[in-house]
């Protein structure tokens, strides 16, 4: 049977337009989703949006529109988005669907039945665009830490018993040294576990956007617990009559997260699981945040970046690239038009793009239009260009599984720029009028390398990837990571290439 593999997103708050930072915690985990399909795991790639709470409603009647016919209409930018950056999701969850209600009230009334709520009165901070409590002593200045404004609420709350988690969630993190990624970010939650949980409130009153609480008419579910939820609804766990998906793929291999909602994923989840009885996902990546030039990003700036704009100015591999390549995945970045140019006229046209090019063109123009037959007499250098990527296929599952998408990145690219370089040394030009064999050699060399890399930059740039494979005519179901230990054959009648990435 083939392994399974469950990777989320966030859900997205609908009340903004999708921007970069959306873009890019979807884009690290379709690349995951991608590779891991190309390594034949069954994989359920998860994303959506987030349709509850207080913000929404605000934003709703901003708009002068009730709440539900709000979120019918800006979900559907968010599913523009996946196809605007080629997003290769298996669903799609809103929190709005009668599914996850269900699994809400399902996980609640577990929470219940096992003694982990409480009804009470809570009074403190609370802050709208966090959807966030805060006491007293972290306010900042009169904001939340994350500078938004806070307000005072005095309601009657149902309450999870969190403090009694405290310990078993230390144990969990001391187990599982990998749960929580980043290192940086491991501490950061520990050290928050350890100053002391208190019990959450995990319902309001003053408002009605929201899941209905199973019993209580007047309370509706605090929109953490209703979004975190949606892992479990889209796996079919409120499905009473089946429940083959929900065994399948719950828990979780990875919730892709950026690191501004960290605690929400790495502390209330796992309390809230381990207090329903419900197996942990294995891994929280907690990504950093984008600047603009130096800048936070923001609305109030007029400074956020569209990625519509983006894709449709630059094309969607060369953005798909930048992001995953620019900064380490975990730190912090800064978007900056001039290395965005930089990187595709460097990176993709004059390296890969280069490449690709002037191989197949002088296939084309010598060759009888045509990839040589496969040669049995390749010398040393043909062989450690060819056994390159070969001999580290391991590497590349690692990185990924690490989420190390730049090394990745970089380490494809040693070997591209090495393909250059052989290129020059071997000069097939030359090669032409004095030992046309040796010339076939050295192209057929080529040829493989490129398939190879093409393979493995599948998940990153599949467009492009594809359109290579295709244009080296490598069959469909020859273009898994297994496919990259095979060797072409050759004899293969080729076109003559158009470029891949125009130079900006
Ligand atoms: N609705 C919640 C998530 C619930 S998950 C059960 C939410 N939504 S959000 O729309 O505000 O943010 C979604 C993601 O976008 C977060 O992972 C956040 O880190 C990411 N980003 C928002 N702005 C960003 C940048 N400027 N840079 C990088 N990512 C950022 O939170």
């Amino acid at each position: 049977m083939r392994s399974t593999y469950y990777i989320t997103t966030p859900i997205y708050y609908v009340n903004d337009v999708p921007h970069i930072g959306h873009a890019y915690t979807t884009l690290a985990s379709d690349v995951i989703a991608r590779f891991k399909r190309l390594d034949e795991y069954e994989v359920f790639f998860l994303t959506g949006t987030d349709e509850h709470g207080q913000k929404v409603e605000a934003a709703a009647k901003n708009n002068g529109v009730n709440p539900k016919e709000f979120v019918d209409k800006v979900s559907e930018n968010f599913k523009n988005l996946l196809n605007c950056m080629n997003f290769s999701n298996d669903s799609f969850i809103r929190t709005t669907e009668e599914k996850h209600i269900k699994s809400c009230q399902k996980i609640w009334k577990k929470l219940l039945n096992n003694g982990n709520i409480y009804l009470d009165k809570y009074s403190g901070w609370y802050a709208v665009r966090d959807e966030a409590f805060f006491s007293e002593s972290e306010i900042v200045d009169g904001k939340a830490p994350s500078g938004a404004p806070v307000v005072w609420v005095e309601e009657p709350s149902y309450f999870f018993n969190l403090s009694k988690w405290e310990k078993k969630l230390l144990e969990f993190y001391e187990s599982n040294k990998d749960f929580i990624s980043p290192k940086s970010r491991r501490n950061e939650v520990i050290s928050f576990v350890k100053s002391g949980l208190k019990d959450l409130s995990i319902s309001r009153t003053s408002f009605s956007w929201g899941v209905k609480v199973p019993n209580d008419k007047n309370h509706i579910m605090y929109v953490w617990l209703d979004a975190l939820t949606n892992y479990l609804s889209a796996c079919e766990y409120s499905n009473e009559k089946n429940d083959e998906v929900f065994k399948k793929f719950w828990p979780a291999d990875i919730h892709m997260v950026g690191k501004d909602i960290i605690r929400f994923h790495a502390v209330y989840w796992p309390a809230f699981l381990m207090a329903a009885d419900l197996p942990l996902p294995k891994k929280v990546f907690a990504h950093g945040w984008w600047t603009n030039e130096g800048n936070k990003i923001s609305k109030s700036l007029g400074n956020v970046i569209d990625p519509f704009q983006l894709v449709d100015k630059y094309g969607i591999d060369q953005i798909r690239y930048f992001l995953l390549r620019e900064v380490p995945f975990g730190n912090d970045g800064d978007f900056s038009n001039s290395q965005l140019i930089n990187r595709i006229n460097s990176d993709l046209a004059n390296s890969y793009g280069n490449l690709f090019q002037r191989v197949v063109s002088m296939i084309f123009k010598n060759c009888n239009e045509k990839i040589p037959l496969k040669p049995n007499n390749f010398n040393i250098e043909d062989l450690t260009l060819i056994n390159s990527i070969k001999n580290s296929l391991n590497d590349y599952r690692i990185l990924i599984d690490e989420q190390k998408f730049d090394q990745y990145l970089k380490n494809i690219w040693v070997i591209i720029s090495n393909a250059n370089k052989y290129v020059d040394e071997q000069a097939p030009w030359a090669l032409k009028k004095n030992n046309f064999e040796r010339m076939e050699v050295v192209l057929f060399t080529l040829v493989e390398t490129i398939r190879q890399i093409s393979i493995l930059l599948q998940p990153f740039i599949p467009d492009t990837a594809e359109k290579i494979l295709d244009h080296i005519k490598i069959p469909r179901d020859q273009r898994k990571l297994e496919s990259v230990g095979f060797i072409l054959k050759g004899n293969i009648k080729i076109s003559l290439p158009s470029p891949l990435f125009p130079r900006i």
